[in-house]
């Protein structure tokens, strides 16, 4: 089966199958999800590939090993064939399929587990408090580049234990990195983010000579004892699994702390509930999650027809399945549209992680980042205010957000 077809080489799309404009997703994904969804399991996009609608088909088609990660296809359809940002595609659990997927991921997980989170919680305090601290005298500031962008970096630094003298050359390579992964990303990006990826990759090279060197108590050592263990994977494959680490925490988390603070700060009743009982937290964190992910969705390659209800699915087809619409299924969440932290949370796996092999492997991480983040915010700065409503661009993978500005009275 070969997962390598560009998406343009896909056949001609099937019939009956109502179409999504990217500039209605791009005016109100929700919405043009939402107009379709009661009707239709799938929608075309107007640029090709297809969007699976429904919450059900979203979790079945997420199990179904039909549909196969793009390996290097993405990069491949920006012109590029090689390099460090061709790499994180070619050598990174994310897009990989079967046994070469489990293989980067079963290390990683291990490294993961365990006592990591709490030592993540303390990162994630520890961050959060810096940054208020850096800001907090101005009485104002523009939340996503001066917070929300930051804290992911900051935390990851303190994770990897990178030193605190690197963190600022860290934290800018990182950024510079990120844009490739971001929905806004142009061609006049690539040479940052090529020259960002090539000194990240070797920094952790070093970093990861030294573990080898000497281990210490921390992630990269204990990620090089599980590759050991495992044994099949190169240097390279092992840098590119820390580099994917780094890219898959920095974007999705800028975009979950933006959701979760400006959806509580336009709901002002429940962002009082939540800085009067900061029990209500990772209540708060889950449903803001769903109401307004920092992941679309899950992007995918049909390698074989698929049949949804009364419509077929091509070969060779992009397909996304939409966590984000899923999230507002109507059959699955009452009143889906309305933000309300106190709702049922429904018991189990958060849809926003994905589903199947690929599914987060960083849920709880990113979580426990979340929860630490907003107990922070809400009791450092209870009395903040949104001066500006950000808006999150992005609806197949990432998803950007737009400025947004706060005050609190000095
Ligand atoms: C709210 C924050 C986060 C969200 C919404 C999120 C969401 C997701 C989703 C949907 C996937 C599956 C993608 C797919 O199947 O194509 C995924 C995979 C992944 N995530 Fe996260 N993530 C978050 C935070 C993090 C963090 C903090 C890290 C690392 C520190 C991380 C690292 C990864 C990695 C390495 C994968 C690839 C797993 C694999 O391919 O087996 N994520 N994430």
């Amino acid at each position: 089966m070969n997962t390598e077809l560009s998406f343009e080489q896909a056949p001609s799309p099937a019939r009956d199958i109502p179409v999504l404009t990217t500039a209605e997703l791009e005016a109100d994904p929700h919405k043009a999800f939402r107009r379709l969804r009661t009707t239709h399991s799938l929608a075309e996009h107007e640029a090709g590939g297809y969007f699976v609608l429904r919450h059900p088909d979203v979790m079945r088609l997420g199990q179904d090993r039909r549909l196969q990660a793009t390996e290097t296809a993405i990069p491949r359809q920006r012109g590029l064939t090689e390099g460090p940002l061709f790499d994180i595609f070619q050598d990174g659990m994310l897009t990989s399929n079967g046994a070469v997927h489990g293989s980067r991921r079963a290390p990683m997980s291990r490294a993961l587990a365990g006592r990591l989170i709490e030592r993540v919680r303390t990162h994630a305090r520890d961050a959060s408090e810096a940054l208020i601290a850096s800001f907090q005298r101005a009485g104002q500031a523009e939340f996503v580049d001066q917070f929300a962008a930051r804290l992911p970096v900051y935390t990851l630094a303190r994770m990897l234990a990178v030193p605190e003298k690197d963190h600022p050359s860290f934290a800018r390579h990182v950024l510079q990195m990120s844009r490739f992964f971001s929905p806004s990303f142009t061609d006049g990006d690539l040479q940052t983010c090529t020259a960002a990826a090539e000194s990240l990759y070797a920094y952790l090279e070093e970093m990861l000579h030294e573990r080898r060197q000497r281990p210490r108590d921390d992630v990269l050592s204990d990620l090089l004892t599980a590759a050991a263990d495992e044994g099949v994977l190169s240097e390279r494959e092992v840098v590119a699994q820390v580099v994917q680490l780094i890219v898959g925490g920095t974007e999705s988390v800028r975009a979950a702390i933006v959701a979760q603070t400006y959806l509580l700060l336009l709901n002002r009743n429940q962002w009082k509930a939540v800085c009067d009982f900061p029990e209500l937290v990772p209540a708060a964190v889950t449903e803001a999650m769903r109401f307004e992910p920092g992941i679309a969705g899950v992007v995918r390659v049909a390698v074989e027809a698929i049949d949804l209800d009364e419509v077929t699915i091509p070969a060779a087809s992009l397909v996304v399945l939409s966590t984000m619409s899923a999230m507002r299924d109507e059959h699955v969440y009452a009143q889906p549209d309305v933000f309300d932290i106190h709702r049922e949370q429904a018991s189990g796996l958060h849809s926003v992680f994905g589903v199947g092999a690929h599914r987060c492997v960083a849920d709880a991480l990113a979580r426990a980042e979340l929860e630490e983040c907003l107990q922070v915010l809400t009791r450092r700065l209870p009395q903040l205010r949104l001066e500006e409503i950000p808006v999150l661009k992005g609806y197949m993978f990432t998803r950007d957000p737009t400025s947004m500005c706060v005050s609190w009275p000095t």
